[in-house]
């Protein structure tokens, strides 16, 4: 668009002070007003009143700050009688009554554990992760649980971080489409029904972005990056109903995310108008005084406070401190009773107040038939094909096959990183790669692991190569195992690890045709893989029905039709590397000096964004725009004709790409603003269209205004990140 011509409109919300410094006065509306929430708060005592902030995890812990009062909630508890014997205490002991919310991270499953987040990113079809969560709330609610620290939202651009697998992926909108979805799915209409939980939109802000990839590091961002590529999914979440917030633990800007009143009172609870309750991070309030930010409890609990973290998780500076602050006027009535109400509120649109306890006779403790034909619809839909030389997909008459490597009898590893109710003997193991193979055609099944996930040991070498000559076909299971991604599980190498590309070049010198399944956490450093096997499918951790959903997907009973939320590197000395950068002024040319290029690399990555692999092949074609105008409160459609143009039915993510050339500020060169995923028989087509508003083609400045500017637009519809099908249109 043109740079220079200003806003032409403010749109997405109010303006806000635009400084970042945190301030005390801060300008959030009060915690609305609820008659019931009123007459209970009227009753309290402020003693009553600051137990309710406190959340433990150790149940003799919760019950002496019960035999004291009060007492908030108590997380990471399971099963029902347990929940409910404190539970007892807090409503029949307590002067009050006033019922314990039990909170538990159900990241993507409680005993029916589900694709990672990460992989579920990879469907690019929101009904996956609606269908995963709404499946999870319901054994979780009929257990006793109330509130689940889900959805992750977190972009990240950050391969090496552990966490990138609880989240969606890289790109703002991806992201943000599925924390709407979870959240719906954990939610409902009614956050009381016996089958749904509070959903936690989660961490709260910019915890992505971690320096070095490790995870709790500094994230420094200006504003205009804050609100265009990590604050997007939380907006999204609020206007969805999610019922409350998790703040993250690093440092945003200097300020640390538990003392931000801009991220939260000016953006989360004023400008956003959330309603619900903020919890901290476990131990974060106490971590203030690690950080450096304040030298004690009673400084933490009131910084805390002050910016809005409503409700204290671990430790317990709220509670020690809480009345003395008050006597000082170091924290107000006023905050106090906004807190306070914000958590009473979420507790009887829970209808804990009815119904606080679980009835034991309906708690689930292990998986049923109809949720495990969901875990393993989803983890198909999950999966992505990265490369295929026409090994795959597999004949179901093939003679031997040869499973190979150290994840292909992996059991919990497939679950990938949080189990909800557990592991062990709290919950069902997942179905191995061997057994779902087994199960899926007549071969003869051999299994030899050939190495450990990590390690240096190659002496298992030899005897994967003697069963790969002795097969028909070799599949090599690889990856991580569950501890390798997830919290404070960062990487500074994102290879293979141990010696498992050693596995794979012993099985590429025995000359049996082989593939590579890859059950991993994060984008990976594979170009060797890319080069030397015939077909690597992405499973991710594929969660309890892995080993079918692998299966399904080898057979070609699935045909895969995942795209990756998240750009494979080709190194890790590349990293930020992410589709949706900004232009720089020496754009990458490999055949010009002085542009932004490595010496030692091709440009670009291993694999972009929006980029996954079909048994069959399609065409997108057809490019029209109903104008060649967008006005303000107007729309736009785009449309294209895709076509199956092979001999399989399949699936395709139809996406489309924004780029403004010209504007106030660098604009990324790719924005992705429409996706979706279609079903055509082979030799089918269809139409699919995509309607833009002005909300498609604005962007937040650096006072955190919404600016829609005058000009041109590009659209880039395609099967990726790197689509070349364009037009254009003019803003006006
Ligand atoms: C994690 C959160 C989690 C909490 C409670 C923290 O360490 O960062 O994501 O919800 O623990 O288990």
């Amino acid at each position: 668009m043109i740079a220079g011509i200003g806003a032409v409109a403010a749109l997405g919300g109010v303006a806000s002070s635009g400084a970042f410094a945190s301030t005390a006065s801060a300008a959030a509306p009060p915690a609305p007003r609820d008659p019931r929430v009123e007459a209970l708060l009227r009753r309290m005592t402020i003693a009553e009143k600051i137990g309710q902030l406190q959340l433990v995890r150790d149940p003799d812990v919760a019950k002496s700050f019960l035999a004291k009062g009060s007492l908030g909630g108590v997380f990471n508890i399971v099963g029902a009688a347990a929940l409910n014997d404190l539970q007892r205490i807090a409503v029949e002991q307590t002067r009050l009554g006033i019922p314990l919310i039990f909170g538990l991270d159900i990241i993507h499953g409680y005993t029916t554990n589900v694709s990672i987040p990460l992989a579920q990113g990879a469907s690019f079809d929101p009904t996956v992760t609606e269908d995963g969560a709404a499946t999870a709330a319901g054994e979780a609610r009929r257990s006793g649980i109330h509130w689940t620290y889900a959805p992750m939202m977190d972009v990240s651009h950050e391969p090496r971080w552990g966490r990138i697998a609880e989240g969606n992926g890289e790109d703002p909108y991806l992201v943000s489409r599925f924390a709407v979805a979870a959240t719906r799915g954990f939610q409902g209409d009614d956050i009381a029904a016996p089958d749904r939980l509070a959903a936690c939109a989660k961490h709260y802000v910019a915890y992505g972005q971690p320096e070095g990839g490790r995870d709790y590091n500094t994230a420094d961002l200006s504003i205009q990056r804050l609100h265009n590529l990590y604050l997007p999914p939380f907006k999204a979440a609020v206007e969805a109903g999610v019922a409350t917030v998790m703040v993250s633990f690093n440092a945003l800007n200097g300020e640390p995310g538990h003392a931000n009143s801009y991220t939260l009172r000016d953006v989360l609870k004023g400008r956003y108008g959330f309603d619900g309750f903020v919890v901290s991070d476990s131990r974060a309030i106490g971590e203030l005084i690690v950080h450096g930010l304040v030298a004690d409890g009673a400084g933490a609990a009131t910084a805390g406070l002050t910016a809005g973290v409503d409700m204290e998780m671990t430790t317990t500076n709220y509670t020690t401190y809480g009345e003395q602050l008050l006597a000082q006027h170091k924290i107000t009535r006023a905050q106090l009773d906004d807190a306070v109400r914000r958590i009473l509120l979420i507790k009887f649109r829970l209808g804990l107040f009815e119904h606080p306890y679980a009835d034991a006779s309906g708690e689930v403790t292990a998986p049923t038939a109809p949720t495990r034909a969901v875990a393993r619809r989803l983890a198909g839909r999950c999966m992505v094909l990265l490369k295929n030389d026409g090994v795959l997909p597999l004949a179901t008459s093939v003679g031997t096959i040869a499973v190979i490597g150290p994840l292909g009898q992996a059991t919990y590893d497939l679950n990938g990183t949080w189990t909800g109710r557990g592991t062990g003997s709290a919950t069902t193991p997942p179905v191995t790669v061997v057994d779902g193979i087994k199960a899926a055609s007549s071969a003869t099944v051999t299994f030899t692991k050939g190495c450990d996930v990590n390690g240096a040991d190659t002496s298992g070498l030899a005897a994967a190569q003697d069963a790969a000559r002795a097969a028909d076909v070799a599949v090599l299971v690889l990856g991580e195992s569950a501890d390798m991604s997830g919290e404070a599980a960062a990487r500074s190498v994102i290879d293979l690890p141990g010696v498992q590309q050693q596995l794979v070049a012993a099985i590429k010198d025995t000359g049996t045709p082989f593939v590579v399944v890859l059950v991993n956490g994060r984008p990976l450093t594979i170009p060797y893989l890319h080069d030397n096997a015939p077909a690597v499918l992405e499973a991710w951790a594929p969660g309890l029905e892995g080993g079918h959903a692998v299966a399904d997907v080898l057979f070609g009973t699935v045909n895969p039709g995942g795209k990756l939320p998240v750009t494979f590197p080709r190194a890790v000395g590349q990293v930020p590397i992410y589709y949706n950068h900004d232009n720089t002024g020496r754009p990458g040319d490999p055949n010009v000096h002085n542009t932004s290029k490595y010496l030692d690399l091709p440009i670009g990555p291993l694999y972009e964004f929006g980029y996954g692999l079909s048994y069959t092949t399609f065409r997108i074609s057809g490019l029209r725009l109903s104008s060649t105008r967008l006005r303000r409160h107007g729309t736009l459609r785009v449309t294209v004709e895709v076509a199956n143009t092979g001999s399989r039915d399949g699936d395709e993510v139809v996406q489309l790409y924004l780029h403004d050339p010209v504007a106030s500020l660098v604009q990324p060169v790719r924005r992705l603003r429409g996706f979706e995923r279609v079903t055509l028989r082979a030799g089918e087509s269809r139409d699919v269209a995509f309607t833009l508003t002005t909300d498609d083609v604005g962007f937040y400045d650096n006072e955190a205004e919404f600016r829609v500017e005058p000009g041109t637009v590009e659209v880039y519809v395609g099967t990726s990140s790197a689509a070349t099908l364009t037009a254009s249109f003019e803003v006006v």
